[in-house]
């Protein structure tokens, strides 16, 4: 999967005019930019973001770049990448430590061996998965990942896709992905067995963002919620999940990606699973938002 073409927002000045305007009129991105933002984009922006729906491609990285005065503003940086992310749907980041917030917490966490709070900062990949996995009240259409500063080395973001893998899994493979169907542990409700859920790896889906087949995997939820209904995972299931990683990493599925701070990273949730490289160090801080529906819950 060749790295796509970063689109530099300091080519789109009118879209940085009025993200400073915003800022200039204390709206910031913490609570009241919200859904209010949406609409700001302007066409030939919006077209550079293309992209993430097109099943070839399915990600964009964009540049937030220096402003004409120089120096870094974290608070303009976040306020576009969330204008942004909004113009592919509502806020559904769950957020249950800075309730309200749109994107997920980066607070070390006291005490936890510098460990980061929330699961993107943990120093052990999770392998490839897609976010949301488990969650049935909320669809995630679109990832978004801004980074503030990288890991002092790894960390890097690796992100693979699962539509092209697909057509090339071997029948057996290929027949059990969309066929078979996992229990999920909600990461909410990590002990509560009542909050685990059933979805296959893969299926087609239709929704107002996106129509093709669309992947739920986590290799962890999988395991823990097959465990949590009494049902755990098999050696030989095991083995059919890696061997469903092992192909959909493969490097022409496959594109590795060191962000720069300031650059914001895009993904199609449905059929980019993503991942990161072991790290080094506490300073690996990625803002992470959430964009897609809030379903009606059965
Ligand atoms: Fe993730």
């Amino acid at each position: 999967m060749a790295a796509n073409d970063t689109v530099r927002l300091g080519d789109h000045p009118e879209f940085q005019e009025h993200v400073d305007d915003l800022i200039a009129r204390g709206v910031g991105y913490e609570r009241a930019a919200g859904n209010d933002a949406r609409g700001a984009a302007p066409p030939a922006l919006l077209e550079a973001l293309n992209g993430v729906r097109d099943p070839a491609r399915g990600f964009v990285v964009l540049d937030s770049g220096p402003p004409a005065g120089g120096g870094r503003s974290i608070e303009r940086e976040l306020l576009s990448a969330l204008i942004i992310a909004l113009q592919f749907g509502d806020t559904v980041t769950e957020n249950p430590r800075e309730e309200g917030r749109p994107f997920f917490p980066v607070t070390v966490i006291p005490g936890d061996h510098g460990r980061y709070g929330g699961t993107a900062h943990d120093r052990t990949p999770p392998g490839p998965h897609t976010d949301a996995s488990s969650l049935s009240r909320a669809r995630v259409d679109v990832v978004t990942l801004h980074c503030v500063h990288p890991a002092e080395s790894g960390g890097q973001t690796v992100i693979s896709n699962g539509v092209s893998a697909l057509d090339s899994l071997d029948a057996g493979l290929h027949e059990f992905i969309l066929r078979r169907s996992f229990h999920r542990q909600d990461p909410y409700h990590k002990d509560d067995p009542t909050y685990v859920r059933r979805f296959p790896i893969c299926q087609r889906v239709e929704n107002r963002f996106y129509s093709g087949m669309s992947f739920r995997y986590h290799p962890t939820r999988i395991a823990n919620g097959q465990r949590m209904k009494g049902q755990s995972l098999t050696a030989k299931e095991q083995e059919t999940l890696r061997a469903f990683e092992r192909h959909v990493t493969r490097d022409e599925f496959t594109a590795e990606l060191r962000l720069k701070p300031g650059q914001t990273l895009m993904i199609n949730n449905h059929f980019i699973l993503h991942n990161r490289r072991e790290f080094t160090g506490d300073h690996r801080l990625l803002e992470r938002h959430w964009a897609g529906e809030v379903l009606e819950v059965d």
